[in-house]
């Protein structure tokens, strides 16, 4: 596994004739679900490239940019066991040069939800991804689900921008009793990582609401919201639901695919989950 840290020498070690090429973009601290990313990536093409770079344009000032978790060392083991071949670790000033003021905005989608509570947020994350599509010239790209609004908003650049990339979205992975997993559960105390199982025990009653035949939408929410509700030291900071491909929020009956999506704070560490409803 060759490790480059210059857009140059990612160029010149991204080889022109092992198409396809898989992108894993991650900003390390790797947990399982990049992994299945790797995984993916790793059946369907011939040379798989991840980064790792944590993107500041996507923090907000006073989020926790300084203090996200890193660990290269154990990232790049993990990515050379998963069998990627190349991986690009780049300083900051490699993609962000003294001066650079270029944001891309995908309006329609970055506003509501993650949009609202982290302003600017989706304009740094489609940034990012946009310098490193041009960088690795990826032909298929990997992203969790778990992070839905995001995958919505990298697929609408992806095709606005006309990039000759396709956009994989993988499934969520979880923990043992279900929390999905995230570099940021590590800022979890015991008893908040106790509690935090609420997140998708609320997206479990909902889908037996569903299966069950509830299409009200409120009701659909307030099912989601009462496991939550119930641990005291759990905060909803949204719970929306939302067409899936417009995450615009439903109002009266779910009439076509739905995005159930959530984000609930534990302290300072907010947790996101989601699951599609399809009748
Ligand atoms: O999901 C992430 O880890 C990041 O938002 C991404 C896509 C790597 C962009 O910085």
């Amino acid at each position: 596994m060759l490790v480059v840290r210059s857009a140059g020498a990612l160029r010149a070690a991204r080889s022109e004739s092992a198409a396809p090429v898989g992108f894993v973009p991650t900003m390390g601290y790797l947990h399982e679900g990049h992994l299945s990313l790797v995984h993916a990536a790793r059946a369907e093409c011939r040379m798989v490239v991840a980064s790792i770079f944590v993107n500041p344009t996507q923090f907000a000032p006073g989020e926790d940019f300084e203090r996200y978790p890193r660990d290269e060392p154990h990232d790049l083991a993990l990515l050379e066991g998963a069998g990627v071949d190349l991986v690009f670790v780049p300083p900051v000033e490699e993609l962000y040069s003294p001066g650079d003021t270029t944001r891309v905005t995908v309006s329609a989608l970055s506003h509501m939800l993650e949009g609202a509570r982290r302003p600017g947020h989706f304009d740094g994350v489609a940034t990012v991804v946009a310098k490193l599509f041009h960088i690795v010239r990826p032909d298929r790209a990997y992203f969790g689900q778990k992070d839905a609004q995001q995958l919505a908003v990298i697929r609408h650049m992806t095709r606005d921008l006309l990039l000759p990339v396709t956009v994989v979205g993988c499934p969520t992975v979880r923990e043992p009793d279900g929390l999905a997993c995230s570099s940021r559960n590590v800022y979890l105390s015991a008893e908040q990582r106790a509690q935090a199982v609420a997140l998708s025990g609320g997206l479990r009653a909902a889908e037996a609401a569903f299966a069950a035949g509830e299409r009200d939408a409120e009701v659909l929410r307030r099912v989601a919201r009462a496991p939550i509700e119930a641990r005291p030291l759990a905060s909803i900071d949204y719970l929306s639901l939302a067409d899936a491909e417009l995450l615009t929020e439903i109002q009266g009956r779910v009439t076509g695919p739905v995005l159930l999506s959530m984000a609930v704070a534990f302290g300072a560490t907010h947790l996101l989950d989601n699951t599609t409803l399809r009748p």
